[in-house]
């Protein structure tokens, strides 16, 4: 059977093109992980998970933690060493063949777009606080959430999408600057969460740990993943990484290890100092996040439980005796959100740009703007999906449905690492996944599970989405991809393969 696989070589010919200067160390990496991870995933979606698992949300951190970090070993040996935009798409498609390579890239529109619009519709949650305890201004609520909460659209989300979209057609990139500032940011704001909440943590706060037992751990793990999604800035960068072997595993095992202390310290502050216990039905069933149940319970609830709140930690702060600092952190969370946002948006316009070079998508949407140089068409189109989708669903849902994505494309990332380690012993592997055959099957094992704990929506929402994409494949792009045809360039843009410019030309 004719797979069409792409040569790896004929891919690397067109990264040497572009080879960049060495100049990123260990510290300045470990910056660009901890700017692609900390975003909505902790600012916001930790009320989700303590509906879901309740104070054992800390194991779920763990458990997420533990997935991407064996993920992210197997993603730096692919990145380091096929350094194009595209990531899992491109690995798939030397690996695999245009089958799975396809069935990869169609699952990134799930990470990356429904990750802008997750984030957008989180940063919407801390932007209409601001503007309501700083600023006096009230967003009514029918315009701040979607149908999902009895609202109509949730018009901050759109417009912060709008926004960004705008300024990729413009042709923004985020400085190494901004990004490092942005990170100090976002670190400061945790940091004066930990300080006020974790000494004033009460240990009964902590009882019961698991209301919704282990299954609700890793049911939390599997949304709260999201929180850690974010560090391929760190594995794009290699080839820019002076000594990478050494300094690639440093900033994404780095970066993961910073985020996850963060993060539980973060998350025994909320619980212990606010409480963190899910809102149960008559049958002792936790509410689905996100559900029009769920928030009617809210609606209900008298004491404005932390699982109800679309701003958890500012809500924390302000709830105990610190609504100064609480609003501060809303500001530095609206600040700070919206380039997760840009970089989400800026991942998913390149995925679409480089598979429609390889005729899998209409050859349009990589028309490139003649002022600008960006690939305007592709971009305003995915800005608008993103923008229906911030108006109308909840955040919770957008996340997992986004992790379905993701889940895939690093389980398709582990079976890459070990598949060329197989067939293709002999390439220069700039770095080399450390124990690759546990950590490989191991990666590949978490991904799934973490998969079946998915809310049944996502899972749907993923195998649909799936389904829709073979059938475009085999009616449109199976007879015009350029493999097909026996073009083999490969397609590149004038863009790095993140949005963070990290201005090293030689
Ligand atoms: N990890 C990123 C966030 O939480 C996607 O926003």
């Amino acid at each position: 059977m004719n797979l069409r696989i792409k040569s790896l070589d004929a891919i690397l010919a067109t990264a040497e093109k572009k080879s960049l200067k060495r100049s990123l160390g260990a510290f300045q990496l470990t910056m660009l992980g901890i700017g692609g991870i900390i975003g909505t995933g902790i600012f916001v979606l930790t009320a989700e998970a303590a509906q879901v698992a309740g104070p054992g949300m800390l194991v779920s951190f763990v458990i997420a933690a533990v997935v991407c970090g064996l993920a992210a070993l197997c993603y730096a040996e692919l990145a380091a060493m096929v350094p194009v935009a595209g990531s899992a798409y491109t690995y798939s498609y030397a690996t695999f063949g245009e089958v799975l390579a396809w069935v990869v890239g169609w699952a990134l529109v799930l990470e990356y777009a429904v990750a802008g619009a997750a984030v957008a519709v989180g940063w919407s949650g801390y932007a209409v606080g601001v503007l309501e305890h700083l600023v006096g201004i009230h967003i009514p609520p029918e315009f701040a959430n979607g149908p999902y909460a009895g609202g109509i659209i949730n018009l901050p989300a759109v417009i912060i999408v709008g926004l960004v979209t705008w300024l990729l057609v413009v042709g923004t990139k985020e400085s190494a600057t901004v990004n490092a500032v942005l990170v100090v940011v976002k670190v400061s704001a945790l940091v004066a969460f930990i300080a006020l909440s974790v000494p004033a943590i009460q240990s009964e706060k902590f009882i019961p740990f698991a209301p919704l037992g282990v299954n609700g751990m890793i049911g939390a793990a599997a949304i709260i993943f999201f929180a850690f999604v974010g560090f391929d800035a760190v594995s794009t960068a290699a080839e820019e990484t002076i000594n990478p072997q050494r300094n690639v595993p440093i900033g994404l095992i780095g970066s993961l290890v910073i985020c996850t202390i963060f993060y539980l310290l973060v998350g025994a502050g909320a619980i212990g100092s606010y409480g963190a216990q899910p809102l149960l039905d008559a049958a002792g069933v936790g509410y689905i996040p996100g559900s029009k149940e769920m928030a009617d319970a809210c609606s209900a609830a008298t004491d404005s439980p932390l699982v109800c709140s679309n701003e958890a930690l500012a809500h924390v702060l302000r709830s105990i005796g610190h609504p100064a600092v609480g609003n501060m952190l809303g500001l530095a969370a609206g600040f700070a959100l919206p380039s997760v946002v840009l970089m989400m948006l800026f991942a998913q316009t390149r995925v679409f740009f480089v598979m429609s070079r390889d005729g899998l998508l209409p050859t349009k949407l990589s028309t490139v703007h003649p002022k600008y140089g960006t690939p305007h068409v592709v971009t305003i189109m995915t800005g608008v999906a993103v923008m229906i989708a911030a108006a109308f669903f909840p955040v919770g849902q957008l996340a997992s449905v986004s992790n379905g994505g993701t889940l895939c494309a690093f389980f398709f990332v582990a079976l890459a690492v070990m598949t060329l380690r197989r067939t293709d012993p002999n390439r220069k592997r700039v770095f080399s996944t450390p124990a690759v055959w546990i950590v490989g099957p191991l990666a590949a094992a978490g991904c799934l599970m973490l998969f079946a704990f998915l809310t049944l929506t996502a899972q749907l929402v993923f195998f649909g989405w799936g389904a829709i994409g073979l059938v475009f494949y085999f009616f449109y792009g199976r007879s015009r991809s350029n493999v097909a045809r026996g073009i083999m360039e490969v397609a590149e843009i004038d863009a790095p393969v993140s949005p963070i410019e990290r201005v090293l030309k030689p």
